[in-house]
């Protein structure tokens, strides 16, 4: 019905166009008809005066005229000729037929013949008239005045008019119904291309080419979807997702308010002297930003190792100082090691055994037994630690990373119902690899101390499983993925790691996206007009820091329209700087950086700047804020959380993130420009789509990025650990008080 009311606005006013032009026509083509009928008639009438001519001047030869007269009436048996006159050589109507008018003079005659329709109403209807002179041998013998019957004219312009009319019609009908036919396709077309639309089809992707006529429409509902979605996300209740307050309540009711240890290798803050003066830092680690913000929620108390230069002189006669700096929400219990401890267990087990084993990036692990022995002694001097800490019987310990792989069974040892969450948050590798690890047994043993053991990824955990079950002597249940060993279970469970996200009073504060941009290009002296890439990382080589400088310059001998348009800033954090293999990485990005600024730089505008000291955080948001693209390259990471930093500091959707299939977070995070970091064409071709990427684009990635990060922050991932440590407490508990009633019983 609503189709055929659409087509009634088309229809209505081409039947008037057509009637109109049709009342406009009809009149003209009357003229047009009379005029070649005139002319007939003429000619017509110069046959008959000719035929009649010689007849003519025989005629007047008689006197009276009778014989003139009888041959008018014989000419007038021709039906159309309707009357005629004779009129002398001086002008005078001599003879003529009865309709002649009496009142005609020749004169008058000759000037309606001359006419241009030469037409003249008579009695009996109009006529045409035509004047012709006769000359006999002697000279002009007078004038015949003819006229011609214009009746049957009238007759044919009648019917001249009725065809046209149909003709009119026929046409009218024809382009109305061509009309409906066409507008009744075109219709259905847009309706369902509309729907199509509607149900969000080709709304990601351009429309099909079919219907190019609703690309506006389609840039438009776009365009309000994303807006909806925006809405959407801004309306959703702040409860559902997790946030400290959240997380103190899981505390307070789920573990009854049970006291939380954290252990840790690195100290969430560092005391450090510098001239004279006791400064605080954060160290530049995953670990402790993501850590640090759980453990202002619980309270309770962080065990970690004493390494600031002005350490001791913050801690009290226990060694404990409370944090963060001026808020004091939790204890920091220092530990103290020789060089000797720190250079055989972390620098040594730690970090050129296991770091490399667990990383797939090339470089090979170092395992000597002299490590090894502090590796397993630093373990216990921290598990006695955690005991001497513990003010219960079964206190939560989460205990993290690689440093600690002793730990969780030195500590079940001597606090056989502590809760023990270890985090591992480095890969695991296969067990082809793992297995390389002379002590493999021991530190697999030292693990399943644990009541959850917790990977970044489910492939992680699959690895962690499997080699467990090449190398020891333990049941596994995959469907549970629990591990029985030594009668102790063991959860193995996925959680992904996050960072805690900006309040927004904290995101009120910072400097916009611009101010950044001003200061940073300010205190780096980048040419006003360049676009800023920038990488966060820590100088370690799994990192791919140098593969990152090659994609770069590469992209700038692919695309030399960026020449002398980009400066890419990596600030890479001093680390492990003890160790041969970092100190030589170190060199080998100074050198490339050397090599491509000397290629494509100026000296005054080098294209790499290489930040290479310790940022604070506030500082390294404000370059986020700044950039139009963040590189993250890892060769192998377990989680990264510069991408998710990056993102969090991006509250102007803005920006776009290249970042490492090797990495976890490129699991959780696909809107990103996913690339190959071993493939430097990849990276350079991603860096120029980031570079050439449309704002509305960037807009999309971003704000489903920002969403996830949001939605997935690190109190959810503490969240979720503590309540399956709180569930496995649970069941610990009921099953003991089971136990108890059957030993009475
Ligand atoms: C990685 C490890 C952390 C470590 C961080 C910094 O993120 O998983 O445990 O703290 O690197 O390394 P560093 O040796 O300086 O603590």
């Amino acid at each position: 019905m609503k189709t055929f009311r659409l087509q009634l606005r088309f229809l209505v006013p081409l039947v008037i166009i057509l009637a109109a032009t049709a009342y406009l026509a009809l009149p003209v083509m009357d003229k047009l008809t009379l005029r070649w009928f005139a002319r007939d008639l003429d000619m017509r009438g110069a046959l008959v005066a000719n035929a009649l001519s010689d007849s003519l001047t025989d005629a007047l030869q008689e006197p009276r005229g009778r014989r003139l007269q009888a041959l008018f009436e014989r000419a007038l048996q021709d039906e159309r000729l309707v009357a005629i006159g004779w009129c002398s050589v001086d002008g005078k109507v001599l003879r003529h037929t009865q309709r002649f008018p009496d009142s005609l003079t020749c004169e008058e005659a000759r000037e309606v013949a001359a006419g241009k329709d030469a037409e003249l109403h008579i009695e009996g209807g109009p006529v045409h008239v035509s004047f012709h002179t006769i000359t006999g041998e002697a000279g002009p013998a007078g004038n015949l005045v003819l006229m011609h019957d214009l009746s049957f004219i009238e007759r044919r312009s009648q019917q001249t008019r009725k065809y046209m009319i149909i003709l009119f019609a026929i046409l009218g009908a024809s382009i109305a119904l061509v009309t409906v036919v066409v507008a009744q396709l075109s219709w259905r077309g847009w309706v369902s291309g509309a729907r199509a639309l509607l149900r969000g089809e080709g709304l990601v992707r351009p429309m099909v080419p079919a219907a190019p006529e609703l690309a506006p429409l389609a840039a438009d509902l776009r365009q309000r979807l994303r807006d909806l979605e925006d809405e959407y996300r801004r309306a959703q209740r702040p409860e559902d997702v997790w946030g400290p307050e959240r997380l103190q309540a899981l505390l307070r009711t789920q573990l009854r308010g049970d006291e939380v240890i954290v252990v840790s290798n690195r100290e969430p803050y560092t005391h450090e002297v510098n001239d004279g003066e006791l400064v605080v830092r954060r160290p530049a680690s995953g670990l402790v930003t993501a850590v640090e913000p759980v453990m202002r929620a619980c309270s309770g108390t962080w065990i970690a190792h004493g390494s600031g230069s002005g350490d001791r002189k913050a801690v009290d006669r226990h060694d404990r100082v409370a944090l963060p700096p001026g808020q004091q929400d939790y204890l920091l219990r220092r530990i103290w090691l020789t060089p000797e401890q720190e250079q055989g267990y972390y620098y040594g087990f730690a970090n050129e055994g296991l770091w490399p084993l667990c990383h797939v990036a090339h470089v090979r692990p170092v395992f000597r037994e002299g490590d090894w022995e502090h590796y397993r002694a630093v373990n216990q001097l921290f598990a006695d630690a955690v005991v001497a800490e513990a003010r219960s019987e079964d206190p939560v310990v989460l205990v993290q990373d690689y440093h600690f792989a002793l730990l969780p069974a030195m500590v079940r040892r001597r606090l056989p119902r502590a809760t023990i969450l270890t985090f591992w948050h480095i890969p695991w590798p296969n067990p082809e690899s793992f297995g390389i690890c002379p002590w493999r047994s021991e530190i697999l043993e030292g693990m399943l101390g644990s009541t959850i053991l917790g990977f970044h990824t489910r492939f992680h955990c699959k690895n962690f499983i499997e080699t467990v079950d090449r190398y020891l002597e333990a049941r596994i249940e995959h469907e549970h993925s629990t591990i029985s060993f030594g009668g102790e279970q063991t959860l193995v469970e996925a959680y992904p790691i996050s960072i805690e996200w900006p309040s927004p009073e904290a995101a009120r504060e910072w400097p916009s996206p611009g101010q950044c941009r001003a200061e940073v290009f300010e205190r780096l002296g980048i040419p006003h007009a360049h676009r800023v890439a920038v990488g966060v990382d820590r100088f370690d080589y799994t990192k791919g820091i140098l593969e990152r400088l090659n994609a770069v310059e590469r992209m700038l001998e692919k695309y030399p329209e960026w020449r002398d348009r980009i400066t890419f800033v990596q600030v890479a954090a001093p680390s492990r700087s003890a160790l041969e293999e970092y100190r030589s990485f170190r060199e080998r990005i100074e050198r490339a950086t050397e090599r491509i600024n000397a290629r494509f730089g100026r000296p005054e505008a080098p294209v790499i700047r290489l930040l290479a000291q310790h940022h604070e955080h506030e500082e390294v948001n404000k370059l986020y804020r700044a950039a139009d693209v963040c590189l993250v390259t890892s060769l192998h990471d377990g989680m990264n959380l510069v991408c998710k930093e990056f993102v969090a500091a991006r509250d102007d959707e803005r920006g776009v993130l290249i970042l490492s299939r090797f990495a976890g977070a490129a699991r959780e995070m696909p809107e990103a420009l996913i690339v190959n970091p071993y493939h430097v064409e990849e990276t350079a071709d991603a860096l120029q789509q980031a570079l050439t990427m449309p704002p509305a684009e960037q807009r999309e990635r971003m704000a489903s990025l920002r969403s996830t990060v949001h939605e997935f922050n690190v109190y959810r991932w503490a969240g979720r650990m503590l309540t399956d440590a709180a569930r496995l407490r649970l069941r610990q508990r009921v099953s003991e008080r089971v136990q108890r009633h059957h030993a009475v019983d």
